[in-house]
């Protein structure tokens, strides 16, 4: 096993996203991976080496610049994620390439290298995926950090692979390797994604593949949105769905408001194909816009009567807010003066005082044991002199 050198990685970063002293670009189970892989990898033929959910693209640039891996195919679900390969790759390898989960990624792989998702139907949709499409002599080496391994991981796993075996443990890491793909499991008796559930409450069908926040079901803090948004501003023209997931909450908006123009727009590529389905599922697929994007960046200044959020609070692993400072930030900038945003977050969250300050007057629109919802107005910015306010028309000089 050969070691990867460690002061390659270190110079990677997390740009653009959140930085802080307490998150990291990488981490041992990378290192781990790289170095259980190492003769598998140097060894593959040619573009036969897949990196799926890589982080900020220690696996992949660390496969192409340090294992001498040729045409990495990389999967990640987060934008920002892509975005922090692409910097991070920058003038060091030109061997990798983002490509969405499926048969172009995955066809005739030999060896795949995983971060291990913490979601099981995630893992679920990977392993699926990679039996599908893959070389059947593939190896998958899955690893993470041991806090958040657990044995149902590998009860996933063996449901698609006929064998695993589990490293040492190193720095609180552990890798799963895995070989000998089950063909049959690819068809039958495996979860087809997306999966989707009716809701009598909502009156939605919710689609979710494996990666997305909540699956189908209704998360708490967006079901106590929902029931508070017909008192959103009524002329509202434009609305969007930050953070869409499944896109219930841009579901909503749209059926219930007909004139609406709705966006929802979610980094998450996970979520994006959720949010579509969603739509399809429901005949709202002409009244939504579904975007990938990190955070608002595509959309203009001044732009939207309405947004509705319910933020994420865990950056990876780690709580931190933020992300959504962050989100809260670009919506300031997005919304025309006037506008609102409505946000739902766990009520121990001191979001409050943010949003007064960086979008407007706020109140509460209603609050349970666990989450508050509140409802922000833009601010209309300070006017500008006008000319019985500018003291150059009044001859004041
Ligand atoms: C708490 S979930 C809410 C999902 C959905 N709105 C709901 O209520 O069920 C937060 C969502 O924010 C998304 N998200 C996280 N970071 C983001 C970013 N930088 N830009 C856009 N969306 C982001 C996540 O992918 C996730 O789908």
């Amino acid at each position: 096993m050969q070691r990867v050198p460690d002061i390659d990685l270190d110079r990677l970063r997390r740009w653009p996203d959140v930085e802080a002293p307490n998150l990291f670009a990488v981490d041992a189970s990378d290192r781990l991976i790289l170095d259980e892989a190492s003769d598998t990898v140097a060894s593959a033929p040619p573009g036969s080496v897949v990196v799926i959910n890589d982080h900020y693209g220690a696996l992949a640039i660390g496969a192409a610049a340090h294992l001498g891996a040729t045409a990495v195919r990389v999967f990640q679900d987060a934008l920002v994620g892509e975005a922090a390969l692409s910097a991070n790759a920058r003038g060091v390898t030109t061997e990798v390439r983002n490509l969405p989960l499926g048969r172009e990624l995955l066809l005739g792989a030999t060896v795949v290298l995983l971060q291990v998702p913490r979601s099981l139907a995630e893992l679920d949709e990977i392993a699926g995926e990679i039996v599908r499409w893959a070389d059947p002599g593939v190896v998958v080496f899955a690893g993470g950090r041991i806090k958040h391994l657990s044995l149902t991981m590998n009860a996933v796993l063996t449901k698609h692979f006929g064998r695993l075996d589990v490293s040492l443990a190193r720095q609180k890491s552990r890798v799963l390797i895995v070989r000998e793909p089950l063909a049959a499991t690819s068809e039958s008796s495996v979860l087809q994604f997306p999966v989707r559930e009716y809701h009598d409450e909502l009156g939605l069908w919710v689609c979710a593949h494996g990666a997305v926040f909540a699956g189908a079901k209704l998360d708490l803090g967006t079901r106590l949105l929902v029931s508070v948004l017909d008192g959103v501003r009524a002329d509202a023209v434009t609305a969007i769905d930050l953070g869409s997931g499944t896109g219930i909450l841009a579901a909503t908006l749209a059926r219930s408001r007909p004139t609406l123009a709705v966006i929802a727009t979610d980094q998450s590529a996970a979520a994006v194909a959720s949010s579509l389905a969603t739509m399809q599922a429901n005949g709202l697929s002409d009244r939504v816009t579904v975007v990938r994007d990190d955070g608002l960046r595509s959309q203009p200044d001044a732009s939207a009567d309405l947004i509705v959020l319910n933020p994420p609070f865990h950056v990876g692993a780690t709580v931190h807010t933020g992300l959504a400072d962050r989100l809260f930030r670009d919506a300031a900038r997005v919304l025309r003066p006037g506008g609102e945003l409505w946000t739902v977050y766990n009520s121990h969250l001191a979001y409050r005082p943010t949003l007064e300050s960086v979008i407007g007057s706020t109140r509460e629109v209603v609050r349970n044991t666990k989450f508050t919802v509140t409802s922000s107005r833009r601010r209309v910015p300070a006017a500008l002199p006008t000319s019985a306010s500018d003291p150059d028309s009044r001859g004041e000089r």
